[in-house]
Parts: C-alpha cells; sequence; structure tokens
C-alpha cells in the first residue's frame, strides 16, 4: 500500500478511520489505528454526555470533553489524529475551534457543507481541514466558495458513498441506484480534485461499505489516495464503545440493516432491533431537551432523541438505542485487534495486487 499526503501530513498507511459517534470513536480507537500509520480520528458528537461529570452546560462538556480525547489520544499515540465534526451540531463552530486550538492535525467535517470551515483558522494554525461530501456537485461548490471567500482549497475530500454507515446524504430512492455508486462518485470527485491540481494537490479519499483489502485496491486503482472505514474498526477491542455493542455488531446479520430517518434530517443505516421498533410505535418521544445539539431538532416534533439513542446504545443499552452500521456488517465475524484487522486488509490488498497483475 502506498502511503499519501495531506499537506505536509505523510500518511503512511493509506487507511482513515471514519469517525464514529457518540462515543464509539475516541482516543482508544483513533490512536490505535494512528499508531499503525493510519489516520484515527475521535468524533466529538455527544461528548457533554460522555463527559457528564465536567463542569458547566452540556456545551461545556462537550468542549472540555473534546480537549481531554484529543490530549489522550496524543498521549498514546505520535501518528496523524483527526477529529470528526458534524455541520449539524448546534455547537458545531465550538468543536472546530477548540479543535483547532489543541492542535489536531486533521478535521473531517460533514453531515452539512462546511462553507466556513477555513474562517476558523488563525495565521499559526496548522490543522487540516477535509470536507466530507457525497456528491462531486457538493465538492466542487466547496472548493469553489472556499477559494473565492478563504483563498484556502481542502486539504484532501473525502467522498462517502450510499453503502456507508451513519448519517446519509441521499435521498432513501438513491441509496440503490447505481448513478450514485461509490464506483461512480469516486472518478468524478478525483476529476473535479484534479481541476484545481495547478493550485494544490487534493487528495481523494474513498469512504462506504469498504470492507477488504480488495475493495481498498479496487478504489484506489479509480484515483483514491485513500479509504475510510468505519465499521469495520467497530469489532475492534480497542473501539471505545462498549462490549456488548460490538457483540451487536457480530452478531448482525445482513437482514437486520434498515433505512431509518434520522431527527438530523438525512436517512441513516443501522441494525434493527426492539428500540427500532418501539420508536415505530410512537413510544420515544422526548419529554425535554437538555442539549438541543441539532441545529434543525425540534425535540417536540421529533420522534427520539438522537444523541441520546447512539449514546445508549453505544453504551450497550439496546433497549434504548441503536447501533449506526455500514452495508457490510455482516462480514464482521470476531472481536479483533486494530493491528490484525490492518494486517488482514494488507494481506488482502497484496493479493488483490497481484490478480490485477502490478
Ligand atoms: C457506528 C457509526 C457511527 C458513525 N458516526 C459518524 C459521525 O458521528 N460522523 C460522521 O461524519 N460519520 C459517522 N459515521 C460514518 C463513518 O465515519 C464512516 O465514514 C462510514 O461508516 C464508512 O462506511 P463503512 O462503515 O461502511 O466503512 C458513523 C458510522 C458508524 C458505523
Amino acid at each position: 500500500m502506498k502511503s499519501f499526503c495531506i499537506g505536509n501530513l505523510e500518511v503512511k498507511l493509506p487507511i482513515i478511520q471514519g469517525g464514529m459517534g457518540v462515543g464509539v470513536s475516541l482516543s482508544g480507537l483513533a490512536s490505535a489505528v494512528a499508531n499503525e500509520g493510519g489516520i484515527g480520528v475521535i468524533s466529538c458528537a455527544g461528548l457533554g454526555l460522555i463527559y457528564n461529570k465536567c463542569p458547566g452546560d452540556y456545551l461545556n462538556k462537550c468542549i472540555s470533553g473534546l480537549k481531554e480525547e484529543i490530549q489522550k489520544a496524543k498521549e498514546k499515540s505520535k501518528g496523524i489524529i483527526g477529529v470528526n465534526i458534524m455541520v449539524a451540531l448546534t455547537n458545531y463552530a465550538d468543536m472546530v475551534k477548540t479543535s483547532i486550538a489543541e492542535k489536531v492535525d486533521i478535521l473531517f467535517v460533514g453531515a452539512g457543507l462546511p462553507f466556513d470551515l477555513p474562517s476558523y483558522l488563525t495565521p499559526e494554525s496548522t490543522t487540516k481541514l477535509v470536507p466530507i461530501v457525497s456528491s462531486p456537485r457538493a465538492a466542487k461548490i466547496i472548493c469553489d466558495k472556499w477559494k473565492n471567500n478563504y483563498d484556502y482549497l481542502p486539504d484532501a475530500i473525502v467522498v462517502e458513498g450510499p453503502k456507508a454507515g451513519g448519517h446519509l446524504g441521499f435521498k432513501v430512492n438513491q441509496l440503490e441506484d447505481e448513478q450514485y455508486s461509490l464506483e461512480q462518485l469516486v472518478p468524478e470527485v478525483v476529476s473535479i480534485a484534479n481541476s484545481y491540481k495547478a493550485e494544490k494537490d487534493i487528495p481523494v479519499i474513498a469512504a462506504g461499505g469498504i470492507s477488504s483489502g480488495k475493495d481498498m485496491f479496487r478504489f484506489i486503482e479509480m484515483g483514491a489516495s485513500g479509504i475510510q472505514m468505519g465499521t469495520m474498526f467497530v469489532t475492534t477491542t480497542e473501539c471505545d464503545a462498549s462490549h456488548t455493542f460490538k457483540t451487536v455488531f457480530v452478531n448482525a446479520r445482513q437482514e437486520d440493516i434498515k433505512i431509518i430517518q434520522s431527527p438530523v434530517g438525512m436517512p441513516g443505516r443501522a441494525i434493527d432491533g426492539e428500540f427500532i421498533r418501539s420508536v415505530e410505535k410512537g413510544l420515544e418521544k422526548p419529554k425535554s431537551c437538555p442539549f438541543h445539539c441539532i441545529k434543525t431538532c425540534d425535540y417536540t416534533k421529533s420522534p427520539y432523541c438522537i444523541v441520546q439513542c447512539l449514546y445508549q446504545a453505544a453504551r450497550g443499552n439496546m433497549k434504548k438505542g441503536y447501533a449506526f452500521t455500514g452495508i457490510n456488517v455482516h462480514l464482521s465475524e470476531k472481536i479483533s485487534t486494530v493491528k490484525e484487522v490492518i494486517a488482514n486488509l494488507k494481506a488482502e490488498f497484496l493479493t488483490a495486487k497481484l490478480e490485477g497483475g502490478i
């Protein structure tokens, strides 16, 4: 596998661990992936629930939690550490500012278009800015807006296809349409990135449903510099979620996957279970909302509280939440270490390369 560069950062192993909230990818998983030469990513979603003993209100707890997770990850690894931030979060700006002040290496920003992201950079900051998009159009709009408004181009672009876990940047009827497949999107986004080549090298990272070294090889052959994976890292010892949550992944079959409509206003892919059935019966309506964590969420109209749901699931309380997942969860057969997962990917990649005659 070839290394690639994001600005002056050399990514020795072209594997990015996707940010996973709430509390699924924190400093434990992120540092383990970074130690293998990939990029480890802390999810900042719902940190105020995890750091509920910190002083202040939910928003202050989120800031303290993020600072602590970045520091812990840096203590455990000298590798590249990123933070994943959703534009849809009410405290998006706080999370961006805190990450930059804590000198995190990279920000991965999705679930909305981060038009103002470069405005948070300070003259001394070295943090790289990477938008997550689901279409070539979004990639182009972000590049042009950033260029025109801030004279800045993205340091890399993640293109996330319809087979990913978590919130999906597609309409439900597009999820199975070949026109929107990752295979279709990667070359299109690479071509947009290449159109700025005279000004900046913008590596493209492919994400969504990638679960083997063979898949990695395929997308790298299509022009991606690296790949991002979420689901395959959930069933690792280092993943920060509970053992119960990981077991749900190990036991999940293909037919257990369900597309849900999230209160964030986007569809999401999740593992079906008791909580989803209870939501469908209208039994999970929030009585109050102490957080207001999502800009567009009005708790009086919401069928359930998404941040509580994801937090409870990650803790193992599956009666009160569900697990987001990518389409290939059925391939997670056991809990293993990050080192083992990566060693397998490397071996499969090599086989694919040899079969490809390269
Ligand atoms: C449990 C889980 C939680 C996730 N949470 C987030 C999140 O908070 N923010 C985000 O941008 N993406 C999130 N994702 C998407 C991942 O970062 C990743 O891009 C995606 O899962 C890639 O597809 P894969 O899981 O098939 O590898 C989540 C995915 C999973 C499985």
